[in-house]
């Protein structure tokens, strides 16, 4: 409340200076503003530190400050400012990126086969060569146990987004993803990239083998939003803009879902003050910014920006990963990028109230621990059931607003994967990239798959009321 006060207090010495501008009081000015700027900056403080005190606020703050480093889409800075150990493994995929894609891509897996050894070959070779990998697992030590400015968030994030990309290329070899990769289950993962991983995991609080929105999509854009790492970077411009489109299509969608998430955090503030009036508003504001962010789908999900023919190929397969490791005997398979790890969509769902699309065990396989805990503290303070039990009528308008948009995305979305997902590729198994192969393998079509997902998209649909 003392925050509005300040607020309207400021807005209306604004109006004042203008008015004493046009009536040529000019000495009065200074002072006026000097007030102005510092009402202002008191009311954007009391509404921190008030708003501060709120565990949802305190977590998203944790999360852009953690996970973003201070921004959010999380902001990531690549090579220059890691220390110089780290810096062999940028170049090195710069390096063999353009050895990954091929245009035509053969069905005989033993040409398939020893494109993919000889790729691994010269990848384990630069490792070998250029990293000085006891120099890299001191730095990294350093920074998780002494000294963390010597990576900082952006520079960590970046490294996060190289050594992602460096893993899936040496799991695949090869891109488009072919059916001998995919029989591969157990990667033997060179030194080089599997000792700064377990630090990069630590870090995150994830426990995947393989790459996350967070590491190949969020970190992998640079100031001016262009990929950093690119798969297909030295293929026809169409394949190369769709990949760009693609991962940017995730990327604005989280940029434009920054305020939902303030606004979502202030509707749980007000609620829990009894001010219905101010909740019913920021609900409302909810409402405008996610229809701004579900537009980023619904205008780049399409033929002209991500052509149905070189979407599984090209744009899909690279960040799937569908292999494992065996501990204690027992084979734990990961998965690999989902839209399903967005923050956005789990939080609408764990504020509305509905079941999130992933389990548990994939909360903390794939999504940052401090993304896990502001989407789990704004679960514990969802009021919707409050709402209904109470017939607050204004606020459940808003809110089955809110559902109702998350509905028709999920309809949208349900629709446009089928298609994506029914090009035949007859070089490899069918799969997605955030659930792997099929049960059946090879004997599964393409059919197969298309209807299996399209039923789990449809049933979460459904489930959104
Ligand atoms: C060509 C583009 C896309 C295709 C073919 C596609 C495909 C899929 C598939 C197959 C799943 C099921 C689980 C999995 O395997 O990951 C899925 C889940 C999901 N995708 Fe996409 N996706 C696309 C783009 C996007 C974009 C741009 C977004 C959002 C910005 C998105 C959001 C989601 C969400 C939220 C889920 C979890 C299910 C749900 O909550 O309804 N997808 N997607």
């Amino acid at each position: 409340m003392f925050f509005f006060i300040l607020f309207y207090v400021s807005e209306a010495l604004i109006y004042t200076q203008a008015m004493l501008s046009s009536f040529y009081i000019k000495a009065l000015r200074p002072y006026l503003k000097a007030l102005t700027d510092c009402l202002h900056e008191s009311a954007k403080y009391t509404s921190r530190t008030a708003a501060k005190q709120h565990e949802t606020d305190q977590a998203l703050q944790e999360m852009i400050d953690k996970d973003g480093a201070g921004s959010w889409p999380p902001k990531a800075s690549h090579k220059d400012s890691w220390p110089t150990a780290l810096r062999p493994y940028h170049d090195i995929f710069l390096e063999l990126a353009p050895l990954l894609p091929v245009y035509k891509v053969s069905v005989d897996d033993a040409i398939n086969q020893s494109r993919r050894i000889e790729f691994r070959t010269r990848l384990q070779e630069l490792l070998r060569e250029r990293v000085d990998l006891p120099a890299v697992e001191s730095v990294l030590s350093t920074v998780e146990n002494e000294d963390p400015s010597l990576l900082q968030g952006h520079a960590y994030n970046g490294l996060f987004a190289c050594m992602g990309y460096l893993r899936h290329a040496f799991r695949w070899g090869t891109v488009p993803v072919v059916k001998c990769a995919q029989e591969e289950k157990i990667i033997d993962f060179p030194s080089e990239l599997e000792i700064p991983w377990a630090f990069v995991c630590r870090r995150y609080g994830i426990k995947s083998q393989g790459g996350s929105i967070m590491s190949n999509f969020c970190c992998n854009i640079d100031e001016e939003g262009r990929l950093v790492y690119q798969v297909n970077g030295s293929m026809p411009k169409k394949v190369s803009s769709a990949e760009h489109n693609f991962v940017f299509s995730f990327t604005e969608t989280e940029k434009r879902a920054l305020p939902i998430y303030q606004h979502i955090v202030q509707s749980i503030i007000s609620f829990e003050q009894g001010q219905n009036q101010e909740c019913a508003e920021h609900l409302k504001s909810v409402n405008v910014h996610l229809r701004k962010a579900m537009r980023v789908y619904y205008e780049q999900v399409i033929e002209s920006k991500i052509p149905r023919s070189i979407f599984v190929g090209y744009m899909q397969g690279f960040h799937g990963w569908a292999a494992g490791k065996v501990v204690d005997g027992e084979y734990t398979e990961y998965d690999g990028l989902s839209g399903g790890h967005l923050v956005l969509f789990n939080l609408l769902d764990c504020f509305l109230g509905l079941n999130t699309f992933i389990d548990e065990e994939k909360f903390a396989n794939y999504i940052p621990a401090s993304q896990r805990r502001f989407i789990a503290s704004v679960k514990k303070h969802s009021f919707r059931g409050q709402v209904e039990r109470a017939g607050l009528s204004e606020l459940e308008a808003q809110l089955d607003g809110i559902v109702k948009q998350l509905r028709t995305f999920r309809s949208a979305h349900s629709k446009r994967t089928s298609r994506y997902l029914s090009v035949e590729s007859p070089e490899r198994m069918v799969m997605t990239a955030g659930a792997s192969t099929l049960e059946s393998g090879s004997k599964a079509t393409v059919n197969d798959l298309v209807s299996i997902v399209d039923a789990g998209l449809r049933k979460k649909m459904k489930e959104t009321i």
